[in-house]
């Protein structure tokens, strides 16, 4: 039963339907890969141990001419064919593109133009087979939409993971790198299943021991990581200390026009490359919630990361520089002072003035990983810097694993959301990717949810969110639900009820969620610091900048330009005009852009504080249905798996009838307006 969860989606179920497995069989009789190297070893294992558990027999090794599958690079069989650098219907194929191709009663062609593209194509295919697709003939070309890919975890060395919610670090224990990478392998293959690229493994919070990851001492396991990650094609990147010249190199300062430091850096940047020749580069959280940064100095973030870049270019390394950048020491009596504000307004105005190896990371949302948030305006906001969207796949302020929250809907509406930067149809997606300016660097980065729990992510279902990521982060225009029955199919086998009853639970579980929690878009309402559970003043006289504003009267943040903080006009019309209305704003983000009386009608007919009322009493019922859905399939998902969700959805349950009777108690002392059905309220 351990095997079960640790597997995720990359369990290989044998394929039950006999006339379906002899197809397979025929197809998959021997196999041909051309060329030696550890990626094309990996690829060469995983098509093996998958066939063979799907199947019941791996495939024979065969010559090119005679096998049934010929796997390699473009170039490296005829059978291959050359180099392209176009596929079926014009798709462009980039480096970790691929084809798979068969004709009528031809082998099957597994061919990229890179290694990794043939990883990729290998695990393609072996999804056609867990998902029961036909592959009697096959013309995939697929190449992914961000260049790249990756997951920033925030570990720390001493085991500890923020934010995280499914055991300890896999990486570092007590102080130092974990000494079996087994766990380490299994990682980075469930990373390249999913087609991502990179990873940055310890937190962007780096403290004193982390600041040596880049001292000489800590290198050779920084290499020995890395070396499992390269047999993926996942490149290993690194958080920063922005004050490292000075915490580990004895300079007096750490400002990034100073050439001392300039050079000091270009010397830790050719040391590490010594160790690491495919480094990817570093991760940067500077000047945010009291990291240091080059504001220190009175320099600009494009004087600080453009100095670690340049450090970085001899060596083909990137600067992640994170425009988490605000106020953390706010007066909540100041109601000029708006965070929302705060990542546009610090970096819109360097907009061009990064080097080509700078891309600037931007939470989706302008405050923090909320439920629901408006889209970050910088998206799309700076037309002339490479950006990453950076998604959160731990679920700290979405139930922290123990509730369910399916996070992809979520994810979609920030991709598909129109920024229109140059008119309609401006994908935010497509300014992270680069696509929407010609940015060659570009892509999306999440926050890891997974730690060394059996099955990586505590609550068994919350891989979907990893795998979900993984999915959008090569293609943005997946959709929400194909991704999550595809999930399924992959992780729990093909039982229809299954598949019906888990793909509704996940669809509907970010709805739920958001139901019994904080209200239409005004976010917050948790326990500090850890940021459990409901606790509607919890940050309301804080430092941080994250209020609701509630008084007897009604709730909200006045963002508008006409009698607020302005937030509203970093949009692109008609974005702008549409968030300022009160009667044009979208009922979910109302109370993020306006400050409005609890008798306020929404567009969907209800007042704000029935609105309260109603989705919590449901949300908290909608929990509890979780829990009976999930008992209607004792039996046909694993029991290990059951008994591992069935405790959070029983916790989930009662959990969630807390947060609707204190947010529910809370508006209604303070309105003083009953519930119009006459429920419960204390
Ligand atoms: C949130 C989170 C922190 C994290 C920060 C960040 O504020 O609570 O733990 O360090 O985001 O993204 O840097």
């Amino acid at each position: 039963t351990y095997e079960e969860g640790y597997a995720c989606w990359l369990r290989y179920h044998a394929v039950e339907d006999e006339p379906l497995r002899q197809s397979y069989l025929r197809a998959c009789a021997s196999i041909a890969m051309p060329g030696a190297s550890t990626v094309l070893d990996a690829a060469r294992r995983e098509l093996s141990d998958g066939l063979r558990a799907m199947l019941g027999t791996a495939p024979a090794p065969a010559s090119a001419e005679d096998a049934s599958i010929v796997a390699g690079v473009f170039g490296s069989d005829p059978r291959l064919g050359a180099k392209s650098l176009t596929g079926a219907e014009g798709v462009r194929l980039d480096e970790d593109g691929f084809v798979i191709r068969r004709s009528i009663d031809g082998p099957i062609v597994l061919a990229a133009n890179t290694e990794r593209g043939v990883l990729y194509a290998a695990f393609r295919f072996l999804k056609l087979l867990q998902t029961g697709a036909s592959i009697e003939r096959l013309d995939v070309t697929d190449s992914p939409a961000n260049r790249l890919r990756m997951i920033n975890h925030w570990d720390n060395m001493d085991g500890s993971i923020e934010r995280g919610y499914a055991g300890r670090s896999i990486f570092f224990r007590d102080g130092r790198f974990v000494e079996h990478l087994s766990r380490i392998r299994d990682y980075a293959r469930l990373l390249a299943s999913v087609g991502l690229n990179a990873v940055s493994i310890n937190n962007v919070n780096v403290h004193a021991a982390e600041t040596r990851l880049i001292a000489e001492d800590l290198l050779p396991d920084v290499a020995r990581v890395a070396d499992v990650f390269r047999a993926y094609g996942v490149r290993l990147f690194l958080s920063v200390n922005y004050a490292a010249p000075i915490e580990l190199g004895g300079l007096a300062t750490a400002d990034p026009l100073d050439p001392e430091v300039a050079e000091w850096w270009a010397e830790r940047a050719e040391t590490i490359y010594r160790y690491v020749p495919d480094f990817g580069g570093f991760v940067v959280k500077a000047d945010s919630e009291f990291r240091p940064g080059p504001f220190t100095y009175g320099r600009n973030h494009a004087d600080g990361a453009n100095m670690l870049a340049d450090a970085l270019a001899p060596h083909g390394g990137i600067v992640v520089w994170r425009c988490f950048v605000y106020n953390c020491l706010q007066d909540w009596r100041d109601r000029k002072t708006d965070r929302a504000r705060a990542a546009y307004d610090h970096f819109k105005p360097l907009d061009g003035r990064f080097r080509d190896n700078v891309a600037l990371q931007i939470k989706n949302g302008p405050m923090d990983f909320q439920v629901r948030e408006p889209v970050s305006p910088l998206l799309g906001g700076m037309t002339n810097t490479n950006q990453l969207m950076e998604l959160q796949i731990t679920q700290e302020y979405t139930g922290q694993q123990r509730h369910l929250c399916y996070l992809v809907p979520q994810w979609k509406e920030a991709l598909d959301f129109d920024t229109y930067a140059r008119g309609e149809g401006s994908l935010a997606s497509e300014a992270a990717s680069g696509a929407l300016f010609d940015r060659l660097i570009g892509g999306l980065a999440a926050v890891s949810n997974i730690g060394d729990d059996p099955n990586w992510t505590g609550h068994p279902l919350a891989q979907a969110n990893f795998y979900g990521f993984g999915r959008l982060a090569w293609d943005p225009r997946a959709a929400a639900d194909d991704i999550a029955r595809e999930w399924i199919r992959m992780t729990f086998g093909g039982d229809p009820q299954v598949i019906r009853v888990v793909s509704d639970m996940l669809l509907q579980s970010w709805d739920i969620y958001e139901s019994y929690t904080a209200p239409l878009g005004v976010g917050w309402m948790v326990n500090p610091n850890h940021h459990y559970g409901p606790n509607v003043d919890g940050y309301e006289y804080a430092k941080w900048g994250t209020y609701h504003f509630a008084d007897r009267q009604g709730i909200g943040v006045d963002r508008t330009v006409a009698s607020g903080t302005g937030y509203t006009s970093q949009y692109h019309s008609p974005r702008s005009d549409r968030y300022e209305s009160l009667s044009a704003c979208p009922d979910e983000l109302l109370l993020f852009f306006h400050h409005v009386p609890y008798t306020h009608l929404l567009a969907s007919g209800k007042s704000v504080i029935q609105h309260i009322y109603d989705s919590h009493f449901e949300g908290a019922d909608r929990a509890a249905e979780l829990l009976a859905r999930w008992d209607s399939l004792q039996g046909a998902v694993p029991e290990a798996t059951f008994r591992e969700a069935r405790e959070r959805f029983v916790h989930q349950a009662e959990h969630a009838k807390e947060w609707r009777d204190q947010i529910n108690t809370y508006f209604y002392r303070k309105s003083g307006i009953p519930d119009a059905h006459g429920r419960t309220i204390y």
